[in-house]
């Protein structure tokens, strides 16, 4: 069995290693052979010793995949062989609030094996049935991007129809948080720093304005496009600088999902902007599997289908990490770990 490995040193400590086949599963357990696995920024930090340093020894890579049953361990019934599953990004947080042993089962990162290799092993707890109208390279990128979205807009976000929703950046997180703003009927803005970006925000998100988060002037261009009025939902992937202007763009009860911090991790806040509308700041880190199991439902009414920038086959993986790392991607990278 192949699987990729990182060890906090850089991309070139990414490996292609061979191992054993992975034997029968436990109880509890499930065999699964790796269809797709989907890129998140969170991979090149790990990679790069940026989240949890060096990694001794190395971890397999990345944390999203979708693929199909190859086997069940006692007392799973919940499965069968052939189904098609994607895993939720931590091992055990079945709901509700997160607790500090949850916290540890975060895969693909800080000591825990990841899921880029042909065969995984999944507690089928933490595992949710594929949408039906998706393909194996769609499911892998619910894991991460699409459930920190979810979270970001929906079950903390708490985005209505009709809300504004402010959205930084265009890649993984932020095209999935512009779909479900979009399902639900709240009116989106996409801040980009790429004018061929927020055409196609445009065209293939529906957004109804795009700002643009290097020019100084957005929170006031925020404050025409709603009338004043301001946005009620802010996902923020950037924290650093955008953080106040963020919280100052918001409408009375505003609420700010802060989900990264691409912009840095200190920011400057001017607490009346928080006060004086009401604002709340709500720190995202995904969420549970049982809100994994929403976002599939939705996902599945709604028809909606995650947006691919590009696929790479399992012996560019190299390559895919390089081009996530470029920036130019509008949505999720993924690579095919076996086809059909
Ligand atoms: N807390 C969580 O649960 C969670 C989960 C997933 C991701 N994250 C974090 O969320 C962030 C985005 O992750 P991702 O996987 O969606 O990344 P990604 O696909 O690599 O997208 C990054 C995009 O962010 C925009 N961007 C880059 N620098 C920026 C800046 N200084 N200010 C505003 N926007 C900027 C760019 O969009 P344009 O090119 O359009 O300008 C870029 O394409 C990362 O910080 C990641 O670690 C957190």
């Amino acid at each position: 069995m192949k699987c990729y490995t990182v060890n906090g040193t850089g991309l070139d400590g990414l490996r292609c290693e061979e191992s054993h086949a992975l034997g029968a599963p436990g109880p509890g357990d499930v065999l699964v052979h790796v269809c797709a696995v989907s890129l998140n920024y969170r991979d090149l930090m790990v990679a790069d010793g940026r989240y949890g340093g060096v990694q001794t020894p190395p971890i397999v890579a990345c944390s999203d995949m979708a693929g199909e049953v190859l086997a069940c361990g006692l007392g799973v019934t919940e499965f069968q062989v052939g189904d098609r599953v994607l895993n939720a990004p931590f091992r055990c947080w079945p709901a509700g609030t997160m607790t500090a042993a949850w916290a540890k089962t975060f895969v693909g990162g800080n000591g825990v094996d990841g899921v880029l290799a042909e065969q995984i092993v999944y507690p089928a707890a933490a595992l949710v049935k594929v949408p039906e109208h998706f393909t194996f390279l769609e499911g892998a990128t619910l894991t991460i991007a699409g459930l920190t979205a979810w979270a970001a807009v929906i079950t903390h976000g708490k985005a209505r129809p009709g809300d504004w929703v402010l959205v930084h950046g265009t890649g993984g997180v932020s095209t999935f948080a512009l779909q479900i703003a979009r399902m639900i009927g709240a009116r989106t803005i996409v801040s980009t720093a790429h004018v061929d970006k927020a055409e196609t925000a445009k065209r293939e998100f529906g957004v109804s304005a795009c700002v643009d988060y290097t020019d100084d002037t957005w929170p006031e261009q925020i404050a025409k496009i709603t009338d004043g009025r301001g946005v009620d939902v802010v996902v923020e992937v950037a924290g650093g600088e955008l953080l106040g202007p963020s919280i100052r763009s918001c409408a009375y009860g505003g609420r700010v999902s802060l989900v990264g911090v691409l912009d840095g991790v200190e920011s400057k806040v001017n607490v009346r902007d928080l006060l004086a509308h009401q604002v709340t700041v709500r720190g995202i880190f995904m969420e549970s599997t049982a809100e994994l199991r929403a976002l599939v439902h939705a996902c599945e009414v709604a028809q909606m289908r995650p947006f691919i920038s590009r696929v790479f086959a399992f012996d560019h993986v190299l390559q895919a990490y390089k081009y996530l790392e470029s920036q130019q991607h509008v949505g999720k990278v993924v690579i095919t770990v076996r086809s059909g």
